[in-house]
């Protein structure tokens, strides 16, 4: 909780630099609480895009901040934690992209998870988030698809595209990968009536178990508009915190429970997004994300490509 001298500071400071803060779901709630828009790497991409301010401050990890100053480069993006990293958006070796290509030749389309370097986004030809992916990999022209860097999601989109040969990467989320589905038939047999909704990124045999596989967005309306009174979510606990917000303002909270593996998700990067820090970076102008020039264009329209495909 920030102290009222915080906030008053930080509304100043917010005024004086023309600021629009975003938030990721999986960032500590007062980090989320000082956000003018919070939301899925989707939303939040396109957001950046048609912002009119001269600053970001992007809570969130690298790859995020990157993609909002690649689609918005006039503008200054600051990150309250600048050393917040994905692990995932660095598993791909070049050579993967190479033999692919070699093999497929033009019946190939590499499509990367934005949850990439910007390198990554310059040897893809189309970019992709979770709650587009499948539509994206759907409309592409080419039959085969090699899709990088999450190994979950890939095989994931392979299941809803059967007409299209997925080739599979061996990246993965630590965070998401260590949901065990032990834990979850435990929480199912405490609560047989409790629904599953289960991130993208969780292992084949988490995602048998969901009765609902989406974004961050996509879950938190999911338990927010569903009927049913119990939820097993399968993803970082940081949706928690909107979901009881809407929940609260649909009048359902007394009545709805929420219940999470018993090794709790947490994404120990964007959980080091806190609200002070936002406040910190925007009185030093702190964090302030570079692209490199060699990579920005490349990326930039893989990124690009996203946003047309997934209208
Ligand atoms: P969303 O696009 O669903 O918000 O996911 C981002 C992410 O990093 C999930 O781990
Ligand atoms: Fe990356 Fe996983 Fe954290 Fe998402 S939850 S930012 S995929 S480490």
């Amino acid at each position: 909780m920030l102290t009222k001298e915080l906030l008053d500071e930080f509304f100043e400071l917010k005024e004086r630099h023309d600021a629009v803060v975003l938030a990721h779901y999986y960032v500590q709630p007062d980090a989320q609480d000082l956000a003018d828009y919070v939301g899925d790497s989707y939303f939040l991409a396109k957001k950046a895009a048609t912002l009119d301010c001269k600053t970001l401050v992007f809570a969130g990890v690298e790859f995020m901040a990157e993609s909002a100053k690649l689609l918005s480069p006039e503008k200054r993006v600051l990150m309250p934690e600048p050393t917040a990293d994905c692990p995932m958006a660095h598993m791909l070796q070049k050579q993967t992209v190479d033999e692919a290509r070699q093999k497929y030749g033009d019946d190939l389309a590499v499509a990367c998870y934005v949850n990439s370097t910007n390198q990554m986004k310059a040897w893809s030809d189309v970019c992709v988030t979770s709650s587009n992916a499948v539509r994206i990999v759907e409309r592409l022209p080419q039959r085969n698809v090699l899709f990088v860097p999450d190994l979950h999601l890939g095989h994931y989109i392979a299941e809803q595209v059967p007409g299209k040969n997925i080739i599979l990467n061996d990246g993965f989320c630590p965070t998401h990968e260590a949901i065990q589905v032990r834990e979850i038939e435990e929480l199912l047999a405490e609560h047989p009536n409790a629904i599953v909704c289960a991130h993208p990124e969780c292992a084949v045999w988490v995602l048998e178990k969901a009765s609902y596989i989406g974004s961050t967005s996509g879950i938190i309306e999911r338990c927010v508009t569903g009927k049913e009174d119990e939820y097993i979510i399968c993803t970082v606990h940081g949706v928690l915190h909107e979901i009881e917000k809407q929940v609260e303002k649909a009048g359902d909270a007394g009545r709805k429970r929420f219940f999470f593996p018993r090794t709790t998700p947490i994404c120990p990067n964007m959980s080091r997004v806190t609200g002070e820090k936002v406040v910190a970076c925007l009185r030093d102008l702190s964090g302030e994300v570079f692209v490199d020039e060699c990579y920005a264009e490349g990326a930039k329209r893989a990124l690009e490509r996203m946003l047309e495909l997934a209208r």
